[in-house]
């Protein structure tokens, strides 16, 4: 790049660049632009000394301010954890069957319970706790495990069936498909069916009814009504955990069915279980 021409009447120097006849000028960056560009670098500079910015393999620099969106937050509930200490210590001590009558730590249990349950329990049992075929309707006074504010906080505490509480609430009905013949079954769903007040083939029912005694009456009880201990279903209620037409009744006593609830006593707080225990008691079957 030699001489660069000067444009006739202009006093712009060109790059000397020429394509065709058509020339570049070469005009100087506004002295404002350049400012405010170095402004930038020294800013950003400053910026990322301060504050969490280079992103490493596992996480960004922490910068030297130590701020932290996460920090905000737990401070958040640090500080509304402490509001709330008082109360919830109370909550522990007090014995399970005097906080409904203690208005200011029912009132707080029930609420605090509430929120438990929508974020723990609902999808299980359903945001308003009716529940679906498997998970139990909390609403209602039939319970499988009983339904005192004891009981219920016993189940919720330790789970059912799970495998990682040794204190989990637990029995196994047999699958009875391996152990009865095809006709049997057909009996006894007929008697169990009867049980409930359904109209059943009657000789089925009076043959079913001795397969009952033998095979059946040890958990769910002679009469049918079931046992708390084992968590054996009342089936003469029309209530039906898994259903109560004849396939469901059938696909029961066949291959059985095993619930499983975990134990929470690992992931909430006790406080948090004698609350959400309370607001389950007051939903309506507590006993
Ligand atoms: C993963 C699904 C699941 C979740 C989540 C769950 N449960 Fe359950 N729960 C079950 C099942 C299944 C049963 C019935 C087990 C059986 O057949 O005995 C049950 C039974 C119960 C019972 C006993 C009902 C009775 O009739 O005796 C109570 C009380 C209960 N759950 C409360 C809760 C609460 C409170 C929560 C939340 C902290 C919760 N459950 C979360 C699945 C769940
Ligand atoms: C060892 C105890 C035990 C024996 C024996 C037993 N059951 Fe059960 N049964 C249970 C338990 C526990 C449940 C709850 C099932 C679950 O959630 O895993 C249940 C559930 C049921 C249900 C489902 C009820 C509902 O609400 O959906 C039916 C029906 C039933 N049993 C019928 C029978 C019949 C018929 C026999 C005999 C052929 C029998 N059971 C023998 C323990 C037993």
């Amino acid at each position: 790049m030699s001489k660069k021409p000067v444009k006739k009447g202009h006093q712009v120097e060109t790059t000397g660049h020429s394509w065709d006849g058509i020339e570049e000028y070469n005009n100087p960056l506004p002295r404002w632009w350049v400012y405010v560009f170095y402004a930038c670098i020294v800013w950003a500079i400053g910026y990322s000394i301060a504050y969490p910015a280079w992103p490493g393999v596992k996480s960004a620099t922490a910068g030297m301010l130590g701020f932290s969106t996460r920090g905000d937050v737990q401070k958040d509930i640090d500080v509304a954890a402490a509001k709330l200490a008082p109360i919830n210590a109370k909550l522990e001590a007090a014995e399970l069957t005097a906080i409904s009558g203690d208005p200011e730590l029912n009132g707080y249990a029930v609420s605090a319970g509430s929120a438990v349950f929508k974020t723990w329990c609902a999808q299980c049992h359903g945001s308003g706790a009716a529940g679906a075929v498997g998970y139990p309707n909390l609403l209602d006074n039939d319970w499988l495990w009983g339904g005192d504010i004891e009981a219920i906080y016993t189940t919720i505490n330790h789970g059912i069936r799970n495998e990682e509480d040794d204190d989990a609430r637990y029995s196994e009905m047999p699958a009875f498909g391996e152990m009865l013949e095809g006709e049997e079954i057909e009996q006894v769903v007929n008697f169990v069916m009867s049980l409930s007040g359904d109209a059943m083939d009657a000789s089925k029912v009076a043959a079913g009814a001795v397969v009952f005694e033998d095979n059946c009456s040890s958990c769910h009880m002679e009469d049918g009504t079931g046992d708390r201990d084992q968590g054996a279903p009342n089936l003469t209620d029309a209530i039906w955990l898994y259903g109560g037409d004849y396939a469901a009744v059938t696909e029961t006593v066949t291959n059985s069915r095993y619930g499983v609830m975990p134990n929470w006593n690992t992931r909430l707080t006790d406080a948090q279980i004698r609350a959400v225990a309370t607001y389950v008691h007051q939903l309506g079957g507590g006993e």
